[in-house]
């Protein structure tokens, strides 16, 4: 059997990767730690599971979907971002539902980029930015997002022979993996360079629902002209604990939202009604307690990692929003992924290399908080022992 030459443009998935040798490690009798992924370690909110059983029971929601989405999501997705963001969203044409973000944001390269086209992607970056593009035979360009610079791309430095051929761009604030949150008037930048160039603006809007000590999330859509330029990819994944229910919404530009449902229609048969109606019970204002209490017990483990990594002499800036902590590598490794590696191989304790987010990644790693506080407490105590 041949695979298709497209396999070959990308690199092994970091997390299927590390999923390989964790396994391995367990089947030998070790205690491994996984710091790595980010998937909650706490079940999704009681009330989302009791919207999700009754609507399972209903065989209302047992045919196959629409790919445009049930009524009760698209307007539950609509109230939300009203009441949420301050945006006004057109349930009818400016809501649909996706089957996760990723989903999302790999299908609208198939259905945006050509040959020779590129896609701006962040770096570091979520993988399916350059992933995605490869695998269309396209072209990632990437974004640095340095620190010095509040992790904000140099839009300026996009060369203009780029800028002409760029049709997509990607960016994520809250951020995977730097924990940065959007930088002062870099929404209103990337609005004027999509507008300029006729590029598809992308914000990958996974982590708005998760931040601490006052910090309020905005949704790109409500920078001025941004739904004319943009959607967003709204995922209730991490703020809702529901990452293997599969449930997000694309919202913003009806036109892109419809070439969106023009690729799906040929591609899957949309996403199971009873999860769609689980999403909508998940963004009524009800749930907000149980995201407020979820959100004070990451605020929590990011202190405890903080203060055990200052303690070790790492020092981090407490990051305001998501379920990371993106810290510096100790010096005396040849690169992050050596330092993992070293990590793993001497205390059963797996964290991710920041150059698998993209180079400009390289020299950090990446602290997943979505493991108990106890388990995140002895692989801290593992980790300074190692560095000591
Ligand atoms: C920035 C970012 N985008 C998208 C996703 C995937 O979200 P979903 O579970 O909705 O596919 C993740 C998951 O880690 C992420 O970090």
């Amino acid at each position: 059997m041949r695979p298709s030459s497209r396999l070959d443009r990308i690199p092994p998935y970091l997390f299927a990767e590390l999923e390989r040798k964790i396994a391995v490690k367990r089947a030998a009798g070790i205690d491994v730690i996984s710091l790595g992924i980010g998937d909650p370690d706490t079940p999704t909110y009681p009330s989302i599971v009791a919207a999700a059983e009754r609507a399972v029971a209903d065989p209302g929601t047992h045919g196959y979907p629409s790919n445009r989405g049930r009524a009760e999501f698209r307007g539950a997705v609509a109230d939300f971002y009203q009441r949420r963001f301050g945006v006004t969203l057109d349930p009818e044409t400016e809501v649909m539902p996706a089957i996760g973000a990723k989903e999302c944001i790999f299908n609208l390269n198939l259905a945006f980029l050509d040959q020779g086209d590129v896609a701006l992607a962040a770096d570091p970056g979520y993988p399916v930015y350059t992933g995605g593009p490869l695998l269309v035979g396209a072209e990632p360009v990437l974004m640095a997002l340095r620190a010095d610079a509040g992790f904000a791309p140099d839009l300026e430095a996009i060369p203009p022979s780029v800028r002409e051929r760029a049709r997509l761009m990607f960016f994520n604030y809250p951020n995977n993996p730097t924990g940065a949150v959007v930088p002062d008037g870099l929404f209103e930048k990337i609005v004027d360079l999509a507008r300029a160039h006729e590029i598809l603006a992308v914000h990958d809007n996974a982590y708005s629902e998760t931040t601490f000590d006052g910090y309020v999330a905005p949704s790109f859509l409500a920078t001025a002209g941004a739904k004319e330029v943009g959607v967003e990819v709204f995922s209730l994944s991490k703020g809702y604990s529901m990452t293997g229910w599969r449930c997000a919404a694309i919202v913003g530009n009806a036109d892109a939202i419809a070439q969106y449902w023009r690729l799906k229609s040929n591609i899957d048969s949309g996403l199971f009604d009873a999860i769609q109606l689980a999403g909508a019970a998940a963004l009524a204002p009800e749930t907000d307690d149980q995201v407020k209490a979820m959100n004070a017990v990451y605020k929590r483990r990011r202190d405890l990692v903080c203060e055990a990594l200052a303690d070790a002499g790492v020092n981090v800036t407490p990051p305001r929003a998501t379920i990371y902590i993106w810290a510096p590598v100790p010096p005396g490794y040849a690169s992050a992924a050596a330092y993992c590696e070293h990590v793993l191989e001497r205390a059963a304790v797996v964290i991710s290399p920041g150059g698998a987010y993209g180079p400009n990644g390289e020299g950090f790693f990446r602290i997943s908080l979505t493991t108990p506080d106890d388990r995140l407490l002895e692989a801290v105590k593992r980790l300074r022992a190692l560095s000591s």
